[in-house]
């Protein structure tokens, strides 16, 4: 094990193309030139590397845009006009959005740039150049390190090689660990802090199928919304000012009226958050098994209690419409992670990968001599150790982190007291006062959607859920304790007791409190039975979870480091992608669609007519505006149709996760052909275990996009700054 890592993956590019499969991996695209470009090409693609990431030139990557540093987003036109997801732009909306311009009901479209709307906070940030830094920031770390060591080292190096990079004033320098930290990057990046809004489709559009279609194919949402980049007359970043004018981009992407057809290549451009590629059986088997089933089952709880008071009461569900989404989004998802991994045997692939590396390992191992637990071949059996010894800890992380971190809403405001009586205790009163500042801006909106009625049954059902699955009785004593300390008789009346004591419950209470002296807050606020509930669970956590469990993370972490490395030194013919950490990443695949099931086949294509095939009128989530069911009967579809038939959205099988919501799909000619928005359900195992057979991204058909804009909202002034292309004609 002993050529450095930089020329092995070098090695690799030479060997490997024959065995990618297509569709899988989410590439550096500084690397493309030396991994993929073949590969690339061989599936259809016109372009060269170098159109796709260079420093000398304008490319594909000046267009492209972290939005909000969550999303992703793309310029489409020489006048910074930026592209994304109605899902990334959601919350600027809801922040124009009054009941007499409700925007996110009715969409909204700026006349001209003097009506784009300022989004104070927003973000826009480009890359400029990505450097591989391993060397510098591996400098003087041995293997004989400790894992604390090594970060020691690892931290002196990273700040050094930071304050010795070049950068102009308006240029950010960050450097991220890839490959398990095996290799460093840095990205020299600019951040742009005008961003307008100027123009959204109203939600029955945007959102279309809302939770009943999140995650599914075939699906029918127009899931896009439109800013715009402003820069200073220098064309550089800076804050919202009047005067201020829209950006000029090294590169924008030309818009196709081509379409798609199975079988293209497409390619996806963005910054997905996580993956998780790399995990031995042992820690996937204890997602599915374990953790995802815990999970799942705290949110099933609270969905359901939340649901039936949504259905009950129209101001609940208005209430409580974003909230339910946010924790069923990822309900959702890990149901469909587990399925997934379950039919395409995620696990019993891993194990066969893992019998094939040790018998390798031990293949390489044979006359060397190694230190203890320094030989590949023991790196597995380490793993099953450590996460077997894990598995209490994480059960109980993520009990505790859904439960009092999420579900139950007033447990988050707790925890933010807490901080406040912390803060007049430790730093005194002008602390305490900026903090409650901004806790009462906080609190505003917070009251504004929340009912405690409805927040206790969640309490009441979750905390017994806590007590009887949390592995560790600490924290299951607390709460008896409290329980006993209240004369509470069982959940129910414990939860009623709670809700009706305490001041967080109550807008107006709480208020009174913030306007007393400090002191007195305070001590109230100490002596509240809900902000001393969850202190006392957290202390308890925090003994009784929290060491051993970082402890034990740190050490998976090395080994899974060490793991990295000797796979891809061990398997010199196969390609390695690093795990997505919401850095740049090229994916790439081609239009598809798939089999779901035994006799099941799904069209790659969705369009129109499946829209009004859904329509529910006045449903909350397959309503249809007016407007659209009238350009569909008339078929007033300009140049926007294909084949007289409007298309609304497409699969393929390029490899993304969350993060590379808003990328632009783009064609074998560097056009814009769409948008990803989302992933099909039965492959949102992507991210542990990519399946080319069922995993594929959804993306908004660009020409539903434009016709959106042009036909139904009359925005045609947006079409002409476009550059709209012909490439297959
Ligand atoms: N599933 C997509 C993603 O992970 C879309 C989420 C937004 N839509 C929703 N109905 N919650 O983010
Ligand atoms: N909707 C996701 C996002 O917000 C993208 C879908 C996915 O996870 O693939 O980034």
């Amino acid at each position: 094990m002993n050529l450095p890592f930089k020329s092995l993956v070098f090695v690799l590019a030479f060997l490997f193309t024959s065995t990618v499969f297509a569709g899988e991996g989410m590439w550096l695209p500084q690397l493309l030139k030396a991994l993929n470009e073949g590969d690339m090409q061989t599936m259809g693609m016109k372009l060269t590397a170098e159109d796709i990431y260079s420093v000398n030139k304008g490319s594909l990557k000046d267009a492209i845009v972290h939005f909000n540093r969550g999303c992703t987003s793309e310029i489409i036109s020489a006048k910074g006009l930026l592209l994304t997801n109605h899902h990334c732009g959601y919350s600027q909306i809801q922040s124009h959005s009054t009941l007499e311009k409700n925007y996110l009901k009715d969409g909204f479209w700026a006349k001209d740039r003097s009506g784009e709307l300022a989004n104070p906070g927003l973000t826009a940030t480009l890359i400029a150049r990505i450097d591989d830094v391993t060397k510098a920031v591996l400098k003087g770390v041995t293997d004989d390190m400790s894992p604390k060591e090594r970060q020691a080292a690892i931290d002196i190096n990273l700040e050094a090689v930071k304050s010795h990079t070049n950068v102009e004033a308006h240029q950010e320098v960050m450097i991220r660990p890839f490959y398990k930290g095996n290799q460093y990057f840095l990205f020299v990046t600019v951040t742009y802090t005008d961003v307008r809004l100027v123009g959204t489709p109203p939600e029955s559009i945007g959102k279309f199928g809302s939770d009943t279609d999140n995650w599914v194919w075939p699906r029918h949402t127009g899931d896009f919304s439109i800013f715009r980049i402003y820069a200073n007359k220098d064309n550089m970043p800076a804050d919202y000012a009047e005067d201020n004018v829209p950006y000029t981009p090294k590169h924008f992407l030309p818009i196709s009226l081509d379409g798609i057809e199975e079988g293209d290549f497409s390619m996806v451009f963005g910054f997905p958050g996580r993956t998780d590629q790399y995990l031995p059986s042992f820690a996937v088997e204890q997602i599915v098994d374990v953790l995802n089933p815990a999970r799942i089952e705290v949110r099933d709880h609270a969905l359901k209690i939340v649901g039936a008071a949504m259905r009950a009461d129209e101001a609940t569900r208005l209430q409580y419409a974003s909230k339910f989404a946010r924790i069923a989004n990822y309900w959702k998802k890990w149901i469909g992670e587990k399925q997934g991994l379950e039919t395409t045997d995620g696990v019993g692939r891993k194990k066969r990968f893992e019998a094939e590396y040790l018998a390798k390992a031990k293949e390489f191992e044979k006359n060397k001599r190694y230190k203890e637990n320094m030989a590949p071949s023991t790196y597995l059996d380490q793993f099953e150790k450590l996460y077997k010894e894990r598995e209490s800890y994480a059960l109980a992380r993520d009990y505790h982190n859904e439960i009092t971190g999420r579900n139950i809403e007033v447990m988050q405001v707790a925890g933010y007291h807490q901080r406040l009586i912390d803060m007049y205790k430790e730093s005194g009163e002008p602390a305490y006062t900026s903090f409650k500042g901004r806790l009462n801006g906080f609190l505003q909106g917070f009251y504004k959607n929340y009912q405690p009625s409805v927040d206790q049954k969640v309490f009441a059902d979750l905390i017994q859920m806590y007590v009887e699955k949390m592995p560790f009785d600490e924290m299951a004593s607390v709460m008896k304790n409290q329980m006993g300390a209240i004369g509470a008789k069982d959940y129910n009346d414990f939860a009623a007791k709670l809700y009706e004591k305490s001041l967080l419950t109550s807008q107006d209470m709480l208020m009174v409190t913030y306007g007393e002296e400090p002191d007195k807050a305070v001590a109230k606020l100490a002596d509240d039975p809900i902000i001393k509930l969850n202190t006392a669970l957290n202390k308890a956590y925090g003994e009784q979870v929290t060491p051993k469990l970082s402890e034990l993370q740190d050490q998976i972490n090395e080994l899974q480091r060490k793991y990295m490395k000797a796979i891809i030194e061990l398997f010199p013919d196969r390609s390695f992608y690093p795990d997505a950490n919401g850095t740049m990443r090229v994916s790439y695949g081609k239009i598809n669609g798939y089999q779901p099931r035994d006799a099941v086949s799904y069209l790659p294509v969705t369009y129109l007519s499946g829209v009004v095939e859904k329509y529910v009128p006045d449903d909350y989530e397959f309503d249809v505006p007016a407007k659209l069911l009238e350009l569909y009967e008339k078929k007033d579809y300009g140049d926007y149709a294909d084949n007289g038939k409007m298309p609304v959205c497409f699969i393929g099988s390029n490899h993304t996760t969350g993060g590379n919501s808003g990328s632009p799909a783009i064609d074998a000619h560097g056009n814009l052909i769409g948008l990803n928005f989302d992933r099909v359900w039965e492959g949102t195992m992507s991210d542990i275990n990519y399946d080319k057979s069922i995993c594929r991204n959804i993306m908004v058909d660009a020409r539903y996009i434009l016709f959106i804009i042009d036909k139904f909202a009359g925005a045609d002034h947006l079409i002409k700054e476009m550059k709209l292309v012909h490439p297959k004609k």
